[in-house]
């Protein structure tokens, strides 16, 4: 399988996630990729619409993970950008993570979640398994263990 990981990360911890993740499924016998989302302006008080560098193109993955963190109890603004351009899925594996500061996913990772979930049905494929990473909890480690083992399953 090829698996594309795109990333959306501003202080690091996803992506930090995502080399994990990728690692775990190198070791696995996959091929995998991370891409990076990344707004022309880093700054997040930056006024709306976020328009992005580029648009990495996800076609010849037949897996894509999507992650992101939770900015203001919601989705980042910059992966809500990606994802209001994002092409057809059919036919792909698709999976989902984001990371939050605060221990509880009603804290902003649920929605985070449901509103990729949404955006990929649009595109024609529901999300087969997701996760949150709490940042500040003591079983962050133990979570991201868990989301390398067993988020994808090929
Ligand atoms: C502007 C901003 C808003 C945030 N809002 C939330 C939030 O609503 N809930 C939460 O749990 N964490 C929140 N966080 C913390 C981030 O989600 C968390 O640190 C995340 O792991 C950062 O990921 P990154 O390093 O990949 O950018 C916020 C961080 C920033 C910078």
């Amino acid at each position: 399988m090829n698996v594309g990981i795109v990333v959306y990360s501003h202080t690091g911890n996803t992506l930090s996630v995502a080399e994990k993740l990728a690692q775990g499924i190198r070791a696995s016998g996959h091929a995998v990729q991370i891409v990076r989302i990344e707004p022309v302006d880093s700054n997040l008080q930056a006024k709306p619409p976020v328009k992005l560098q580029s648009v990495p193109d996800i076609s010849t993955f037949d897996v894509v993970v999507f992650a992101s963190p939770i900015h203001g109890f919601t989705l980042a603004q910059a992966m809500k950008a990606y994802l209001e351009q994002l092409p057809d899925l059919e036919g792909k594996f698709i999976y989902s993570y984001v990371t939050q500061h605060l221990k509880w996913a009603w804290m902003g990772g649920n929605r985070g979640l449901r509103i990729i979930e949404t955006s990929c049905k649009a595109k024609g494929e529901s999300v087969r398994g997701s996760a949150v990473i709490h940042w500040s909890s003591p079983q962050r480690d133990e979570q991201i263990q868990n989301l390398v083992k067993h988020l994808i399953v090929f």
